[in-house]
């Protein structure tokens, strides 16, 4: 596996890539959710390049940008091991040139969700994602449905632009307890642990009543505040289900929706979602 570091070398290493290419995006720290994401473009395409950039015009102010962490040598070997073809692990510098002005967001979708507490957050996640693109042109890409507004927002923006990439999303990797995996995770200390379960907690009590037949969104919710109670430590951010497409609150589940849910625990922001589907004729939850 080849680690390049500049523009320049990637150019001249996609030039030589063979077949169809998928890009994995990430900012490193590698946990299995991220070794899934790599397996799957390795599944799906001839030539699989990760890219590895902690992205800090995504993070707000005091966020955890500077502590965020950080192992390049871990990450390639575990990179490797998954069959990546490069690791693509560029400076600040050569990502965001000194004069670099242009940044791409979304108005609306933007602010919605944690868009509400992190106001800059998806434009930087747009802008990044779209110069990836860019320099990488890979015939698809990788995401997981973890960040689940991130990766309906990349869909959009994907559709919008009429960029020539297919989307792949990627199933949540869970701890055996079913706590969804995070580079942030290895924050959370024993105590945090425990409580950070809420998210998923109260996510599967929802599950577990939509296949029950409930549909209404506020009994849903309320049913997932019931379950975040049980978890005194966490401090609820928001709890929400809206259309994919719209991301605007909905009045009942249909087969379009995603239930969100965030929160903090200690100094650790979390997120979880499920999204529901079509199941013969009925309503499907994938958690
Ligand atoms: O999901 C992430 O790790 C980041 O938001 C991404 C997509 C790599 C952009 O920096």
């Amino acid at each position: 596996m080849e680690v390049i570091k500049s523009n320049s070398e990637l150019k001249v290493w996609r030039a030589s890539a063979r077949g169809d290419t998928a890009l994995v995006p990430t900012m490193g720290s590698f946990h299995n959710g991220h070794l899934s994401l790599i397996q799957r473009a390795r599944q799906r395409a001839d030539t699989v390049i990760v890219s590895l950039f902690v992205n800090p015009t995504q993070f707000g102010h005091g966020e955890d940008l500077e502590t965020y962490p950080r192992d390049l040598e871990r990450d390639a070997a575990l990179a490797e091991e998954r069959g990546a073809n490069c690791l693509f692990a560029p400076p600040v510098h050569e990502m965001y040139g000194r004069l670099h002005a242009t940044y791409v967001y979304w108005p609306e979708l933007g602010s919605r969700l944690c868009g509400e507490t992190r106001p800059n957050h998806f434009q930087g996640v747009a802008t990044i994602v779209l110069k990836l693109f860019n320099l990488v042109r890979p015939d698809l890409a990788v995401f997981g449905r973890k960040d689940g507004q991130q990766v309906l927002l990349i869909q959009r923006l994907v559709a919008d632009l009429n960029l020539d990439i297919r989307i792949v999303v990627s199933p949540t990797v869970r701890e055996p307890d079913g706590l969804a995996m995070s580079s942030r995770n290895i924050n959370l200390t024993k105590s945090e642990r425990s409580q950070a379960l809420g998210l998923y907690a109260a996510l599967r009590a929802c599950k577990e009543r939509i296949l029950r037949g409930e549909w209404a969104s506020e009994s849903l919710v309320g049913t997932m505040h019931e379950a975040l109670g049980q978890f005194p430590g966490l401090r609820p951010e928001y709890v929400e289900i809206v259309d994919r497409d719209s991301l605007c609150s909905v009045e009942s589940v249909d087969t379009n929706v995603m239930v969100a849910a965030a929160g903090g625990v200690g100094s650790t922001r979390l997120i979880d979602n499920l999204w529901t589907y079509e199941m013969e004729g009925a309503i499907g939850v994938e958690l």
